[in-house]
């Protein structure tokens, strides 16, 4: 024991050994925690029901990242016992893969909107975007009346999809020809919408706006607002931690 002590000796009373001994330890732990990353194909786990947005979506998800809606909100519960209780199942890493860039957030001004969805009817949240203080009265959120105005491009929208494929969402060459008329038929009330769920299982269609007239960036917002958190199943979905 006491030799062992005497061999460390010799590191301890020489600082560049130390320095040398010290880098070579924690570069061994380095490589192994880093190394099979390199080897994976994926580190997210697969989890059933998550798709690409639909066009609309994606331009309503356009819309929030130019508001700056995530300097508010946040879209990522965390998994403790509060946050599960009020916002739901806590956010799966799958639930954020074909977000670019992802709208995790920092900053709780507002709620968590990370299962938002289907929480309330569209025609709360076009109230609630117009004149957030004529639904809840203590609000302190901008009003974003103008986005019911304003007409969203649709030409774009393929270009938009194409981009995406580029950093790995797996748009098909179906989904980007479509993707016009995909978006103009989410919105309109009276649009055969067979083909549009198939590509996009679970997606909500309808008038968003109120005002089936014109496609608005108030529609665009509203269908990817109902659309948080709704794509997993998490009734049947096995939870280890038991809160739900
Ligand atoms: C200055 C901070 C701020 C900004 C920016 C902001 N919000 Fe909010 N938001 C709030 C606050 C505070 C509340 C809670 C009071 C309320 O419901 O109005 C809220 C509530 C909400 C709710 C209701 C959530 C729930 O579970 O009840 C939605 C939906 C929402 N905001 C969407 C948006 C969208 C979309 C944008 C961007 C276009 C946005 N917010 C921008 C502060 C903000």
């Amino acid at each position: 024991m006491a030799s062992i002590l005497d061999k460390h000796q010799i590191l301890e009373k020489n600082a560049t050994l130390l320095l040398v001994g010290s880098l070579l330890v924690v570069s061994i732990g380095g490589i192994v925690e880093i190394a099979p990353l390199f080897y994976l194909q994926n580190t997210i786990e697969k989890v059933e029901g998550m798709r690409p947005y639909t066009p609309l979506e994606l331009a309503g998800r356009n819309v929030y990242i130019r508001e700056g809606c995530y300097l508010c909100h946040s879209q990522m519960i965390r998994p403790f016992r509060d946050e599960v209780e009020r916002y739901g199942h806590y956010s799966l890493a799958a639930e954020s893969m074909y977000d670019h860039p992802f709208q995790w957030g920092s900053k709780r001004t507002g709620p968590d909107l990370a299962r938002v969805g289907g929480r309330y009817s569209n025609e709360w949240h076009v109230q609630h975007l117009s004149d957030p203080r004529a639904v809840v009265p203590e609000s302190i959120m901008p009003s974003y009346a103008f986005l019911k105005e304003r007409e969203v491009t649709v030409k774009d929208v393929g270009m938009d999809l194409k981009a995406n494929v580029d950093v790995g969402v797996p748009y098909s060459d179906d989904m980007i020809a479509s993707a016009e008329a995909d978006m103009k038929m989410q919105a309109d009330p009276n649009a055969d919408t067979t083909a549009l769920l198939a590509r996009y299982p679970k997606a909500k269609v309808g008038d968003f706006d109120g005002d089936p007239s014109k496609l608005t960036e108030m529609d665009a917002l509203v269908a990817y607002l109902q659309m948080l958190g709704t794509l997993v199943d998490f009734s049947t979905y096995d939870d280890a931690t038991g809160y739900r």
